[in-house]
């Protein structure tokens, strides 16, 4: 049976983080073939968790890529060459058509106490590396889109970027970190609104406390930790699993009609 995603490629950013590489493996087990962008600070971790997410990682079908997703010039290169390249390799082609955004950084502190490096540490990778990863990836689904013949139709282009509940309301300590996620969700709009017309839907997800490094640096305050779970309705924090199910949700052909939207993955926690 053809799977929903193959002869696809999906571009994961953050793709050896918590969430992002169990995205990768939700769309894999769907047919889609993957390459997961690392951070060169991330380089010594990569084997290890494509072990662990994939067993035996079919090098033809999961490609890790080192890109800085903050370095305008680093990624068009990698977009329009390295990517573009393996796309077209004959013997095994596939067209660009998801791009998930799920690096991010986040600190905790007193807004007062943030400097602006610190806020920038959170701005960069939360909303500039989207910002750019997006813009390349656009230009990489156009081009491929157009050498298609005239009867021939592109599969639907899909940017799906992690945003946070951090971008509907003031999580204590998270400022820089709200403002980057509320940033998105605006960058996500113009997306939508642009490139709708070109054949692409942009979409952001919301989780709540989903448990990764990132999370586990966020709530280690075993109190904060234990106060913001009883604010969830659903009485418990996110797991990896329930956030790719959501991300390859918006992924499908069917999701079309959905563009520019918010999917919160929160357990009810922004309701109130
Ligand atoms: N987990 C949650 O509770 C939660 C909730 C809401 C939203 N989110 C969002 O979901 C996304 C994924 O988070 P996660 O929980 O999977 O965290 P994670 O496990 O820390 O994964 C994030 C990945 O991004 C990488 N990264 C950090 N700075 C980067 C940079 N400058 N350039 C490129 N990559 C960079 C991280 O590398 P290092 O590990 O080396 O830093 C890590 O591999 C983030 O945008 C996060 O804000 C997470």
């Amino acid at each position: 049976m053809t799977q929903p995603y193959s002869g696809r490629l999906a571009i994961i950013a953050g793709g050896i983080g918590g969430l992002g590489s169990i995205i990768a493996q939700r769309l894999q087990a769907n047919g889609a073939r993957l390459i997961l962008l690392y951070a060169p600070f991330e380089a010594d971790r990569v084997k290890p968790t494509l072990e662990r997410v994939f067993t035996s990682p079919d090098p033809e079908r999961v490609h890790a890529l080192q890109c800085d997703i903050t370095a305008e010039v680093n990624v068009n290169e990698i977009f329009s060459k390295v990517i573009d390249a393996i796309c077209s390799d004959e013997r095994n082609p596939s067209f660009p058509s998801i791009l998930v955004n799920a690096a991010g950084y986040v600190s905790v502190q007193p807004l007062e106490d943030t400097t602006a490096n610190e806020a920038m540490k959170n701005f960069l990778p939360n909303l500039l590396g989207p910002f750019i990863t997006s813009n390349a990836f656009f230009k990489l689904y156009r081009k491929h889109a157009l050498t298609l013949s005239s009867s021939e139709k592109p599969p639907p282009g899909r940017i799906i970027s992690i945003a946070s509940q951090a971008a509907h309301v003031a999580l204590e300590g998270h400022g820089a970190y709200c403002a980057s996620k509320a940033g998105l969700l605006g960058l996500t709009r113009c997306q939508a609104s642009e490139w709708g017309s070109h054949g692409i839907t942009s979409n952001t997800i919301s989780p709540t406390v989903t448990w990764t490094p990132l999370a586990a640096k966020a709530w280690a305050d075993e109190g904060r930790k234990n106060k913001h779970l009883s604010e969830i309705p659903t009485g418990r924090f996110a797991v990896p699993e329930e956030i790719a199910a959501a991300v390859e949700f918006l992924c499908r052909d069917e999701s079309g009609m959905i563009n520019g939207s918010d999917l919160r993955v929160d357990g009810g926690f922004t309701i109130r």
